[in-house]
């Protein structure tokens, strides 16, 4: 049985203040359905993640980075390594979010080192894919979809990949208000899982967790975690509002 599993992304939002605030807010409200029901982790950026840890602590909410970089120290000025995470209390972190593959210009093979990384510190990476628009109206979502899996995960062995969560995120649903239908949504996920199946086996890919992230709101989160195949979200915007993150969680429990 894959445990639901609610993200919250916070990007390059909040302030010394109102991070915290939205934890203390989480810490207080979620945290009985976080022990049990469902895995909630948050994604502060990194200036605030130490201080949001303090404000989650003592509840059963994860922190997440947003990126990490995959040299374990050294001349790297400006970047942010595993081991700096494991030291302030982060559990997950995110690895090629859509952002940073279409913004920053990330490519498959940095994100392979990040993730390869993450598990090798001991940080349990989310590994997000996902299709352009134009992508999707040339019928290339699953080539797209494959190329992300098979160079995301790529020289990681079965006992290495069980670290991993990966999360769908189609670039046309992320901040648009798009959403991608429960039924668009499982048909990648499912895909997803086959394709994990033949990469690893069965058994892996049975147990892995896909989460589905673009435009999660509160009134659309039942609908796609009612696909076999959504094991969770990630989510961006209404992750920032206490109140929409909060119906989000307890909409994930199933
Ligand atoms: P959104 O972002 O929920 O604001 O669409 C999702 C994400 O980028 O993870």
């Amino acid at each position: 049985m894959r445990k639901p599993f609610a993200a919250g992304n916070w990007k390059m939002n909040t302030n010394s203040r109102t991070s915290v605030d939205l934890a203390k807010r989480l810490a207080d409200e979620a945290s009985d359905a976080a022990g049990h029901s469902v895995t909630v982790a948050v994604c502060p950026p990194f200036v605030y993640l130490q201080a949001v840890t303090k404000a989650l602590n003592g509840s059963s909410i994860s922190v997440g980075a947003q990126d990490l970089y995959f040299e374990p120290d050294g001349a790297f000025t400006g970047e942010i390594s595993v081991s700096m995470l494991k030291d302030i209390g982060c559990t997950y972190c995110l690895c090629g979010h859509s952002e940073r593959r279409h913004v920053i210009g990330e490519t498959d093979e940095l994100i392979n080192k990040k993730v390869t990384a993450a598990i090798k510190g001991g940080l349990l990476p989310i590994l997000c894919v996902g299709e352009l628009l134009e992508e999707r109206k040339a019928g290339k979502t699953n080539e797209v979809v494959t190329r992300h899996i098979e160079k995301g995960l790529a020289g990681l062995s079965l006992e290495k990949v069980e670290a991993v969560t990966i999360a769908y995120e189609p670039v046309w649903a992320i901040g648009t208000g798009l959403t991608a239908t429960p039924q668009q949504a499982q048909e990648v996920h499912i895909f997803i899982r086959n394709l994990l199946g033949k990469m690893y086996d069965k058994k892996a890919a049975d147990e892995m967790r896909i989460l589905y992230g673009g435009s999660v709101k509160p009134s659309n989160t039942a609908e796609l975690m009612a696909q076999p195949d959504v094991d969770g979200v990630l989510v961006g915007g209404a992750s920032l509002k206490a109140e929409d993150f909060l119906g989000i969680i307890q909409a994930s429990i199933r």
